[in-house]
């Protein structure tokens, strides 16, 4: 086990209802002014923004509002949050919405707690010193950003997709209503049930040794999101699978499947890419590429590979051949991907991928040739197109 820290400073308020505590929430946070920050029209429809209003005029807490974020958000809107929480003197964020909704809040408090331009602590030219204070009310179990210290941001300017890694964002509090999420298309869920098991397989998938409590928090976290994933194809209402669901999507990223592993990430970085370029479902993304990085991957350490189909796939173990058993679980997964209607292929998206299209995707993903990805096989361009090539 390697060293590490874990750090979770995201108070939870989990359950039914738990969004009409969202005005004394913000306001135990002692701000002046909320920036209350929304996406396309879910929250609006459902009347879920309003009744956050509701709650914060109660509580006697200011607002302004901010909608119109997108999935896979914009630097232009960034931008736009940081005008108007200047000019109103916003001191406190509150994100009602997904991880898009999320991720544009923390860049936005970045961008209000920093001088200059925001996007220099995207592309590493300069490190954030400081970020206003947020909380969210999730409607929509996937990216975890509710609890992560990430955030994603697109620049228009080049369709450049950036993470930016940093405690200083770290949400002060999360309400999680599972009911807030019956109204998601089928495609929303599954696409973020394959991105909250992904969170946890891109820690998963390690080098390191002797991890046996790590694992086996895994391995349950992927299996009950496997199994309640299917539930919700069938039952988009039942309270308790969308509450497992939920649940495990804030664990799945808050690094506790990660302690004394080393990360992989290989996979997130080759789909931001893709999200990037054709604004696909990140989750989908992921299903789309994650088959062919385990095949091109796995003889590193087949053993690894066939604990998990044994442990999470639930495939019988052949101990003379962990190749094949490896090779049983990466398919029995790809099954499950299908069986919630998810791609296993790029193609499967709806996207013709060219070979100068795969040169340029891995161009993008290499950072122009200047970095690796992934820690259980480090990956180079070249190894970056094979695997485009295998997805496509
Ligand atoms: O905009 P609205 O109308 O709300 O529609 C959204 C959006 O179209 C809809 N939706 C959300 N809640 C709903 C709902 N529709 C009906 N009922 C509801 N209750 O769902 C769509 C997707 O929303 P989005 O916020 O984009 O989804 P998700 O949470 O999957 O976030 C994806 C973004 O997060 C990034 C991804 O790259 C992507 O940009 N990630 C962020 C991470 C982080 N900050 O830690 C980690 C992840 O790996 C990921 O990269
Ligand atoms: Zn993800």
């Amino acid at each position: 086990m390697i060293n590490f820290q874990y750090f979770t400073p995201t108070k939870v308020v989990f359950g039914r209802d738990t969004e009409k505590q969202t005005g004394e929430l913000v306001k135990a946070e002692g701000c002046r002014k909320v920036l209350v920050h929304y996406g396309g029209k879910s929250a609006v429809k459902s009347g879920l923004l309003d009744r956050i209003c509701r709650s914060l005029e109660k509580a006697g807490v200011g607002y302004v509002t901010l909608g119109g974020v997108v999935p896979n958000p914009r630097l232009s809107m960034v931008h736009e949050g940081i005008a108007l929480c200047r000019k109103e003197g916003v001191d406190f964020i509150l994100a009602v919405g997904g991880g898009s909704v999320i991720d544009s809040s923390k860049a936005i408090g970045y961008g209000v707690a920093n001088e200059g331009e925001v996007w220099d602590f995207y592309d590493k030219s300069r490190n954030p010193k400081a970020c206003l204070p947020m909380g969210a009310v999730l409607t929509i179990a996937a990216a975890g950003s509710e609890m992560s210290n990430s955030s994603v941001i697109t620049n228009e300017d080049g369709w450049l997709k950036r993470g930016l890694n940093n405690d200083l964002c770290r949400c002060r509090f999360a309400v999680m209503n599972p009911e807030l999420t019956y109204t998601l298309p089928a495609y929303q869920t599954a696409s973020g049930c394959v991105d909250i098991i992904m969170h946890t397989m891109e820690r998963y998938f390690t080098r390191e040794k002797d991890t046996m409590l790590t694992d086996g928090i895994g391995e349950a976290l992927m299996r009950t999101v496997m199994d309640n994933a299917g539930i919700l194809m069938e039952d988009p209402e039942n309270y308790d699978a969308r509450a497992e669901v939920m649940w495990a999507g804030s664990l799945s990223h808050n690094g506790l499947t990660g302690c004394g592993t080393e990360g992989d990430w290989a996979c997130h970085q080759l789909e931001h890419e893709l999200s990037a370029a054709w604004d696909v479902a990140h989750g989908a993304g992921l299903a789309a590429v994650w088959g062919s990085w385990a095949r091109y991957v796995y003889r590193e350490m087949p053993e690894r590979f066939a604990q998990f189909a044994v442990n999470v796939c639930g495939v019988t173990n052949r101990f003379s051949n962990p190749e094949q058993t490896a090779l049983e679980g990466i398919r029995r997964m790809e099954d499950f991907f299908r069986s919630i209607g998810m791609p296993v292929s790029i193609g499967e998206m709806g996207i013709i991928l060219t070979d100068e299209k795969i040169r340029e995707l891995a161009h993008k993903c290499s950072f122009f040739g200047t970095r690796t990805i992934g820690a259980f096989k480090k990956l180079d361009e070249k190894d970056m197109e094979e695997i485009y090539r295998a997805a496509r």
